[in-house]
């Protein structure tokens, strides 16, 4: 169920279940001085909400994704903002408090699924283990959790998959073995890096419906991170859009796929429609022009300007504040596609 669909919870008494206020993940550079990959990102996420996270690779979706669990992976460090789960403060909560909240509130399915699994232990004696940590359960129960698990994400005969190592299974099995492994330990929140990334057409579809499907049935709520905008908008209710380490545009789905208001999501759609329409693939793809700036080499002005058509000499100048457009939108362009702030 959605909020608020039951009637008896309106978004005024709701607390978020995730709620992130400007987070700056940094690296320290040769002169000590620190380096913003991450810059002043705020966002929240409500029980059984579903949230998109797209940018182009480099824009820092997985160092999101990871701080919203309180880690960075050094050198990178949280240098700045809040960070809150269930309202635990992940970033100076007990690390026996953190462990639980990891996994048990909100559950991460990394980018590199290959990476998270060891290779010298089949996949059901990995599963056992982890729902051991999580929850008060003989080695046998654990198993039978792991096999329920390994069917509910869509993989069959379970017990052959749990016999199976890492390597014999595809791209897909192996997503839908990280999707139970995050199930483990019962989270609210799913956060899903890049779930479909190195998956072909038919397998993403299955990867999607499966994390539809659970955000239905179990009321999870899902903070889904992609390069795809075309591709996610239909299994989210509300998009986030980054560049370049910021927010750039965030809205409901509908919005931002009806009208886009910052170039940059426009361009983010174009592709992606592009990508998937027959005849553009007798076309040249009208890729963005230039590439995204690595950190440290941020313009002082828009960071999108260098490849925005439409920037004016202000956009060089001035860097623009993420402002509200009314109807849960916001945007960080000084000229907009279309519509007023409010
Ligand atoms: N541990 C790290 N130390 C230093 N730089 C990092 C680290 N992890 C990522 N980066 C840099 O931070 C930026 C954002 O990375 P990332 O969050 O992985 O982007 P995305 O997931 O959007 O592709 C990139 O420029 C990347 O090279
Ligand atoms: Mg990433």
């Amino acid at each position: 169920m959605r909020p608020g669909e039951d009637g008896s919870r309106g978004a005024a008494d709701r607390s978020p279940l995730l709620s992130i206020t400007d987070l700056v993940i940094s690296v320290p550079g040769p002169d000590s001085k620190q380096t913003p990959l991450v810059d002043r990102i705020s966002l929240t996420v409500f029980s059984g909400e579903r949230v998109g996270i797209i940018g182009e690779s480099g824009s820092g979706k997985s160092l999101t994704a990871l701080a919203a669990l309180g880690l960075a992976p050094p050198p990178a460090q949280i240098t700045g903002g809040t960070i809150t789960i269930d309202g635990i403060d992940m970033l100076a909560a007990p690390e026996r408090e953190l462990n639980r909240v990891r996994g048990g509130i909100v559950a991460l399915v990394p980018q590199e699924p290959a990476t998270a699994l060891n290779p010298v232990y089949s996949v059901g004696f990995q599963l056992s283990e982890v729902i051991r940590l999580h929850r008060d359960v003989s080695r046998q129960d654990a198993r039978s959790i792991a096999l329920g698990l390994l069917a509910r994400t869509g993989l069959r005969p379970p017990a052959s998959i749990a016999r199976a190592y890492a390597h014999q299974l595809s791209g897909g099995q192996l997503q839908r073995v990280m999707i139970a492994l995050a199930l483990s330990g019962r989270p609210q929140l799913l956060i899903a890096d890049e779930p479909t990334t190195a998956l072909d057409a038919v397998t993403t579809r299955g990867i999607l419906h499966l994390l539809d499907e659970l955000s239905k049935t179990d009321a999870l709520a899902l903070l889904l991170i992609s390069h795809d905008l075309d591709l996610v908008a239909s299994h989210v209710d509300r998009v986030i859009i980054m560049y370049a380490g910021e927010i750039v545009e965030e809205a409901p789905t509908e919005r931002i796929f009806n009208e886009p208001r910052h170039p940059y999501t426009a361009a983010l759609l174009r592709i992606s429609r592009e990508i998937r329409s027959p005849e553009a693939r007798k076309r040249t793809l009208s890729a963005i022009e230039g590439t995204i700036p690595a950190p440290g080499s941020w313009e002082t002005g828009c960071r999108f300007a260098p490849r925005c058509s439409r920037a004016r000499p202000a956009c060089f100048a001035q860097h623009p504040e993420l402002v509200a457009h009314g109807g849960g939108r916001a945007v960080r362009c000084l000229f907009p596609l279309a519509g007023a702030p409010s």
